[in-house]
């Protein structure tokens, strides 16, 4: 054993059976900081343990942290080192807030596109989807914070998500749903959470096989499973499964912090009942909440089934010694953690950097960029504000933030003329509706005007217009169309300027009804507190919009899960029938043409690719600038498997590199292809790597091959 592993083991071995049942049950923060809390043993010198949400920033009530672009939009820079510098800055800002575990990488694969969290995760494609979740891990822990990859697994839909059962293959399981959580393990997390819903019938906070067998046995995971927030669905079935933390162990009332709001929440996952007070209508978001009769589940609870004996006394011991094992890991247990300091300009520039690359330009006829000097009408609902994620547990409150308008007000050389032209699209906040309050009468509607933002849009050189769609944790959007008038704004729009750019801010894809009459189309994902400078950067050409898109742009009747049945599911239980099937892999299989393909994004700049290889696992290929100006490119390499009866998908990704290029330069960009590239998952067999001619394509999209090389295995 380890020093650190006899001090964890000398510990657990002197606390007394009510102090370990007390660190293994979450309770609130007496500092009121903290989404989750494990209190210490004073006695022994064990500090307390805060845990903070999440994804897209610090969230702490009542503090503003930076809040960065959504994980979607970091996904689609295709650079797994910028998803590590944003986990390093949030673990910085948490650990300067006295927090020791963040609650991020979200990392589910996006396998339907009205999914409520899509914007919380990364991509449709597991290699993508791990790359950038090993690195997120890797970037948090680096700087001296527990990381915990949520929500293992399978917790692709917010309908009904604390009910749904994925009926999943374990084949699919294998070569979607669970790869980016082993790559987040494999890149040390020190925690994991595990998600509401079941799978295959069983609840994931119960899942023996997925959670003790395969993350801790199989993958070797040493550190911490938490439930999710009131998803700890039994004593028992849950400690003997292997989950090792309850959170946050506390009626849901009582987190509004020390004091508590006092008020119930009727929540779709429970009975409603849950001890008298007024229910709050919930809203949309009433489907998708926990049962809040799920606490104290490890409480005195787990004491009494270890005495009868249906919990093994050393269970109790292993998650004590699992907490305790991470907490001397990040030097919490010893109290050698100094509280930093925070360069919040760096961390600024660093989520501009990430809204740049990330934005993906979908479409542009020359219309962009833009010349510093055109007069510009900037049109949209919302452009007032920075648009700053969905509603939910990844609610950030911005250190300070940059509107649209203030952001190309700015930039410009030109006129600006601002209008809102439709009413403003509400982003509820998740928090507003649990404490029952309703979203404010927003001050002045009576300045929006159809009219006046058509012929703002007639009378300047260029017209961008700034779309949004509204999204929400515990729900999912009910169809891909932008909400409210906003599609009819774009139309009235193009037809009467003489150039138009759409900018949309969404949290994956939207339906573009309008895209052949606008001159050029952005995706921007959500862009957080940088907002208007990131735009602007983009506009005017002072970056390259270097995304590329992680998720396939289409109709919403032709993603795969269209059935009820596959999604939201019929009586709890949603049939994953699509198999392996998922996003570009579906559109390849059905032969279909999306309306924009993965791994689609246009370039200000212009490259040409020279014929690739492929020597010792690495494909090599030289990418030419041919264009007048620097740009980045991603260049991505897809395997396409041999013939050999079974189905596969076409073409899956292997590897990518995203690259700067200057104007006129050449770069050889080399990318590792691993063994696992080439291998699918056989039911009896496990990972299978059929002999044969594999095909490398090598280009800028999952539909634009550039070069291709053929290789046995
Ligand atoms: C529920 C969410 O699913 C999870 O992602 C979050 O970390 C917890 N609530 C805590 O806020």
């Amino acid at each position: 054993m380890t020093r650190d592993g006899d001090a964890v083991a000398g510990l657990v071995e002197s606390l007394t059976r009510a102090e370990k049942l007390d660190l293994v049950r979450g309770a609130v923060d007496p500092e009121g900081t903290a989404t989750g809390y494990v209190p210490g043993v004073e006695r022994l010198g064990i500090p307390e343990l805060r845990l903070v949400d999440g994804p897209l920033g610090v969230r702490i009530p009542g503090e503003s942290a930076t809040a960065f672009p959504a994980p979607i939009a970091a996904g689609a820079t295709f650079d797994p080192e910028l998803a590590r510098r944003k986990g390093a800055a949030m673990a910085r800002e948490a650990r300067a807030k006295n927090q020791d575990v963040l609650l991020a990488p979200g990392l589910n694969l996006i396998r339907v596109p009205n999914c409520g969290r899509n914007f919380e995760y990364y991509a449709e494609d597991p290699e993508l989807t791990g790359a950038m979740a090993a690195a997120a891990v890797d970037g948090i822990q680096s700087d001296g914070v527990v990381a915990t990859p949520k929500h293992f697994v399978a917790n692709s839909q917010e309908t009904g998500r604390a009910r749904v059962s994925a009926e999943v293959s374990e084949r699919a399981l294998r070569e979607l749903y669970l790869p980016g959580f082993r790559a987040a393990v494999e890149a040390g997390a020190g925690a994991v959470m595990t998600a509401y819903n079941r799978v295959n019938g069983t609840y994931m906070s119960e899942h023996r096989r997925l959670v003790t067998e395969v993350l801790k046995e199989e993958w070797e995971f040493d550190g911490v499973v938490m439930s999710d927030w009131y998803g700890t669905e039994s004593t028992v079935d849950a400690a003997t499964a292997g989950l090792d933390l309850e959170m946050p162990g506390i009626p849901q009332q009582e987190m509004a912090g020390p004091g508590g709001g006092g008020d119930d929440v009727e929540s779709g996952g429970g009975d409603g009942e849950s001890g008298g007070g007024d229910a709050v209508d919930l809203g949309p978001i009433a489907d998708g909440l926990p049962d809040p009769e799920n606490y104290d589940r490890f409480g005195a609870a787990l004491g009494d089934a270890i005495d009868a004996g249906e919990v093994p006394a050393e269970r109790l011991d292993d998650m004590v010694a699992r907490i305790l094992g991470q907490m001397k890991r990040f030097g919490v247990l010893d109290g050698e953690r100094e509280a930093p300091t925070v360069d919040a300009e760096a961390h600024d520039s660093l989520a501009t950097e990430i809204a740049t690359r990330g934005t993906v330009l979908l479409e542009n006829d020359g219309g962009l960029p833009l010349s510093d000097d055109a007069d510009v009408a900037l049109i949209g609902p919302n452009v007032d504000e920075a648009t700053l994620g969905g509603g939910g547990s990844s609610e950030t409150t911005p250190r300070e933030a940059t509107s649209t308008a203030a952001g190309v007000r700015d930039r410009a050389a030109g006129s600006v003329t601002v209008e809102r032209g439709v009413p403003r699209i509400e982003s509820p906040s998740f928090f507003e509706l649990l404490a029952g309050e309703e979203g404010g009468e927003e001050a002045g509607e009576e300045d929006v005007d159809f009219d006046d933002a058509v012929d703002a849009a007639a009378a300047a050189d260029v017209a961008v217009v700034v779309v949004r769609d509204s999204t929400t944790e515990a729900a999912d959007r009910e169809d891909l169309r932008l909400p409210g008038e906003q599609d009819e704004l774009v139309e009235a729009v193009a037809a009467a300027a003489e150039q138009t750019i759409v900018a949309v801010r969404s949290s994956g894809p939207v339906e573009l009804p309008w895209r052949e009459e606008v001159d050029a189309i952005l995706e921007t994902w959500y862009p957080g507190q940088v907002d208007g400078e990131a735009l602007a950067r983009v506009l005017y050409g002072d970056a390259d919009p270097g995304g590329r898109l992680p998720v396939t742009v289409a109709p919403e009747g032709e993603y795969p899960a269209t059935e009820p049945r596959q999604y939201p599911g019929v009586d709890d239980r949603a049939h994953y029938d699509e198999g392996v099937f998922v996003g570009y892999r579906h559109f390849d299989a059905a032969d279909a043409a999306p309306t924009y393909p993965f791994g689609h994004g246009e370039s200000y700049a212009a490259f040409e690719y020279g014929d690739a290889t492929v020597e010792d696992g690495v494909a090599r290929v030289d990418v030419e600038n041919v264009a007048d100006r620097a740009g980045r490119e991603v260049v991505q390499a897809y395997v396409r498997p041999p013939e050999t009866g079974v189905e596969r998908p076409e073409r899956e990704l292997a590897g990518f590199a995203a690259v700067e290029v200057e104007a006129g330069d050449s770069k050889t960009v080399e990318i590792e292809l691993s063994e696992m590239a080439f291998a699918r998952y056989d039911e009896d067999a496990g990972w299978t790597v059929d002999e044969g001619t594999y095909e490398i394509e090598i280009g800028r999209s999952s539909r634009d091959v550039r070069s291709r090389v053929d290789v046995r295995r």
